[in-house]
């Protein structure tokens, strides 16, 4: 190891701090974590931690829903400009004007959004629990799914209710096609093609499987194939190959990679360990509004 890793960890030892990073993270941030997850398992981390400092290595939103669960901790962003996209395409006024459209519907808002958008959401729900989420919702309600068209479009697929989708996206996942999917089929035929459900329907619709980065591990865990394609961030593959040694991943294409994801460095971390910066914080009438929404996320399996 580095001598910065090992700098991180006896700071973080002092600190009484619990680093957490997301899937996406680079190599070396997913190897000095203490908790590398999925945007559903780093919120219950969070509010489950007994640690003082939660040192998010991710984007803002998933450090922002941390200090939504968890107020009595000091949240950490290595790099509070690493935002996230899709977050950006639903500022507050395009989604109180939406509701404005559709009185009496039930707001269903994915993770990746704003605290200010989760206070005026029903429920949250992840890539991971988005299916159960809504499909748990009484039969005659009319739902809203907030900001992504694209997991909004899966949800229906496999529960069958209608939603009226708000038209945002993560343009990362958005830039795969049919044409993707199919050379990658050719170069490694018979590995088996998981993707990830922000990613268009007319490539979701030729996968093997359409999953959560956790749900990812689950499935090549649970899998005898010795191969598999990755159509999701490239930051995935550390975490696939680390802990599935005999076997190889390919990416569905080198270009899905996250700018926000990968700003985070370690020379970032140990320097907001050292400083205790940049404090994450939700105004408190705001955090106690998207607080219901983010807990019923968290409670749903
Ligand atoms: P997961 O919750 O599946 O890790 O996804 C988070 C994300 O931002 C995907 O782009
Ligand atoms: Fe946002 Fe897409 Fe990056 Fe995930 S991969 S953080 S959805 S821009």
């Amino acid at each position: 190891m580095t001598s910065i890793h090992n700098r991180i960890r006896e700071l973080a030892r002092r600190r009484n701090a619990i680093i957490l990073a997301h899937n996406y993270q680079p190599p070396e941030i997913q190897d000095v974590a203490d908790f590398r997850g999925d945007s559903l398992e780093l919120s219950r981390k969070a509010a489950a931690t007994n640690a003082e400092v939660i040192v998010f290595c991710g984007v803002y939103f998933m450090a922002e829903t941390a200090a939504i669960l968890s107020p009595s901790k000091q949240v950490l962003i290595p790099e509070p400009q690493a935002g996230c996209a899709m977050v950006t395409m639903a500022p507050i006024e395009a989604i109180r004007e939406f509701k404005a459209k559709h009185p009496g519907a039930i707001v269903v808002t994915y993770v990746n959004s704003s605290a200010a958008v989760k206070a005026e959401s029903d429920i949250c729900c992840t890539s991971d629990n988005a299916t159960k989420v809504v499909a748990e919702l009484p039969a005659d309600a009319k739902i809203l799914f907030v900001p992504d068209r694209n997991l909004g479009h899966h949800v229906q697929q496999v529960t069958g209710r209608e939603m009226i989708l708000f038209p945002g996206c993560c343009p990362i996942h958005d830039q795969l096609t049919p044409g993707m999917i199919r050379a990658a089929r050719k170069a490694h035929p018979g590995a088996p093609l998981m993707i990830h459900p922000e990613s268009p329907p007319a490539t979701t619709a030729l996968a093997d499987a359409v999953l959560s980065t956790s749900g990812m591990l689950r499935y090549v865990r649970d899998s005898a194939a010795q191969e598999f394609i990755v159509a999701t961030e490239v930051g995935m593959l550390h975490r696939l190959g680390t802990e599935n040694p005999g076997k190889t991943f390919h990416p569905v294409s080198g270009k899905l990679v996250c700018p926000d994801m990968k700003c985070i460095t370690l020379e970032k971390v140990l320097h907001s360990l050292e400083s205790m910066t940049h404090v994450v914080s939700v105004p408190e009438p705001m955090r106690l509004a998207a607080l219901r929404a983010v807990e019923r996320m968290v409670q749903t399996r």
